[in-house]
């Protein structure tokens, strides 16, 4: 009797029939049909309460579609209220002003695209991070033993814990291993281990190692080229080095604010540096540089033992 009395009104036939293909918000059936909003909701009202249609909340949007569920009599109903929305002298227009919304309701979202194409990269968007990107990334990773050399607190290991076998940890900064410890037992990453050394002897065995990462940190050592001599020890036949540092800059002050002791590298010399420790395979690309001055440039260095 519910879904009958539902059905006796013409204007509810009309919702039916517009609500066939797509799901609509209230404000574009009432754009479509040309109700005012109480009008419309009480219609629709009456319709979900029958069974026909459901609903859902997007903000303060509600959005309408037939009932997805429908089988047997609904389904019937439903079928016989689109045939008879046809007869009625509204049908026509209501078709043209719903094909109408849904375009534009399409170029809504282009327009915005088109706007921001070419500028895209470097503007916001929603949930875009590259912290996201790199969980994305890690996934591509195999299982591998890892070793994150001059690791600060370990913003990186971290990362890498959620994918690798293995991560250790080294820093030279006692306060840094220890809340990078607590940090990491926090976060219940048990295949994440601190360990306080130096990144030019680090206490690692030797061919233990499928991933060694250096992560702004070879800039802080006092020899580079000893550095990479001993990251070579520690890792497998065929593991690899992966080195983030700035490019050589002349920003003197880096040394007092940042404690640096080398302001960046020349590609040549981390090129030299790993061939001479033993490394094949050496590829050096610039892979970012900051907008604001002194437009510090990030340096990528891989290479394989
Ligand atoms: C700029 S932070 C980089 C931290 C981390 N790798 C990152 O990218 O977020 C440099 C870190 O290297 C550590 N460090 C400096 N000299 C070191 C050395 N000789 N051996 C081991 N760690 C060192 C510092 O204590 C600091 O935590």
């Amino acid at each position: 009797m519910k879904s009958l009395r539902a059905l006796s009104d013409p204007t509810r036939l009309r919702i039916i029939a517009l609500l066939e293909r797509e799901e609509l918000s209230v404000n574009e059936l009432q754009e479509i049909t040309r109700m005012g909003q109480s009008r419309i909701s009480t219609h629709l009202g009456l319709l979900q309460e029958a069974g026909l249609l459901q609903s859902r909340r997007d903000g303060k949007r509600s959005f309408y579609k037939l009932q997805p569920d429908a089988d047997g009599i609904t389904l019937e109903f439903i079928q016989l209220a689109i045939r008879g929305a046809k007869e009625l002298a509204e049908h026509k227009a209501d078709q043209v002003n719903l094909k109408r919304i849904l375009a534009r309701r399409n170029e809504q979202a282009q327009v915005y695209f088109n706007q921001v194409a070419g500028r895209f990269d470097r503007s916001y968007g929603p949930g875009r991070s590259w912290q996201a990107f790199g969980h994305l990334l890690l996934r591509i990773l195999p299982p591998l033993v890892v070793a994150d050399l001059g690791s600060g607190e370990g913003l990186l290991s971290e990362l890498l814990a959620r994918r690798a076998k293995k991560v250790i940890a080294v820093d030279n900064s006692e306060k840094m291993v220890t809340f990078g410890a607590s940090k990491a037992k926090k976060n219940g990453l048990k295949n994440l281990e601190f360990r306080l050394g130096d990144l030019e002897n680090p206490p690692v065995e030797p061919h233990s190692i499928d991933l060694a990462v250096l992560s702004q940190a070879l800039h802080h050592a006092q020899e580079p080229a000893k550095a990479l001599q001993s990251v070579h020890k520690i890792l497998k036949p065929g593991g690899q080095i992966m080195i983030l540092d700035l490019a050589k800059h002349n920003f003197e002050r880096a040394h007092e604010l940042y404690g640096d002791r080398w302001l960046g590298f020349a590609e040549s010399d981390l090129h030299n540096w790993l061939e001479a420790a033993g490394f094949k395979k050496v590829e050096i690309n610039v892979v970012a540089r900051e907008e604001q001055p002194p437009h510090f440039e990030t340096v990528l260095a891989s290479a394989e033992k």
